[in-house]
């Protein structure tokens, strides 16, 4: 009966890893669809035009003197309204969130296709997941949040948002994204805190190898690593 009883367990494990290994060896499509375009490979005329909505952006957060903010233009290029990050309220109103509710409150709409909204940090994936849900056709931002959480220590969560508009095929919507514009003055938001006791800092966790001019679109702000198989065992 105890022999039975281990031949049925042996089975089951062996079982159990012919499935593990058939499993895929990661959890969405390639990235391909969501890339970060940047803004140093646009056209002048174009990169102009996003230079002076992240400048209105920014200048909601310097006059609160504050770090995330949000504008959200719509298809004739006219600012519908703005948000910053309300965080004392709750710690979900990022500046991207208040400004989508603002707008929705202001115009009625629950979905914003046609619009673009122009955040002065890269959308953490709470907010690029609001961002694909009210339908933007475009975001833009100045700071990557490689470099605010890799270099400057800021608690981030550490997936940039092309990793969650690869996903986007589950909403069938995806978001241009366009990243970068105004970068050194959106930066200036987020100094380096590494060290010091403020109420944002982290010990980041990056790979070693990780710098600034690294491919923007590997995940873990290093080289993209293939997932090994034994990963999946
Ligand atoms: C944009 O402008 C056109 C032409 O003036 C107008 O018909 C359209 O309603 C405007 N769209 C928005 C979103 O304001
Ligand atoms: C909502 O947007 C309007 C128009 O831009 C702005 O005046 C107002 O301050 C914004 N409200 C919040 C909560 O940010
Ligand atoms: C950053 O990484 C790139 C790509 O691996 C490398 O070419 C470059 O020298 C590195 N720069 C610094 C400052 O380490
Ligand atoms: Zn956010």
């Amino acid at each position: 009966m105890k022999f039975l009883l281990l031949a049925v367990v042996l089975l089951a494990c062996v079982f159990g890893s012919i499935e593990a290994k058939k499993c895929p060896s990661d959890w969405a499509f390639p990235v391909a669809p969501s890339d970060i375009k940047l803004a140093k490979d646009l056209p002048v005329a174009e990169r102009k035009v996003h230079e002076k909505f992240m400048k209105q952006a920014l200048d909601l957060v310097i006059a609160v003197n504050g770090k995330f903010g949000a504008v959200i233009v719509d298809a004739n290029n006219t600012v519908v309204c703005g948000g910053v990050n309300m965080g004392a309220i709750s710690r979900i109103y990022h500046g991207e969130i208040v400004a989508i509710k603002n707008c929705s409150e202001i115009t009625g709409k629950a979905t914003f296709q046609d619009h673009t909204i122009y955040t002065t940090g890269e959308p953490c994936p709470m907010c690029q997941s609001a961002i694909m849900w009210t339908k933007f056709k475009r975001v833009v931002f100045g700071s990557f949040i490689s470099n605010m959480y890799c270099e400057r220590c800021f608690n981030q969560i550490p997936i940039a948002s092309n990793i969650i508009n690869a996903a986007g095929y589950g909403i069938n919507h995806y978001v241009d994204i366009i990243g970068g514009v105004l970068e050194s003055e959106t930066d200036k938001r987020f100094p380096v805190i590494c060290g010091t006791n403020d109420p944002f800092v982290m010990v980041p966790m990056c790979q070693s190898n990780w710098n600034r001019s690294c491919p923007k679109r590997t995940r873990f702000f290093g080289e993209l690593q293939p997932v090994s198989d034994s990963e999946s065992d």
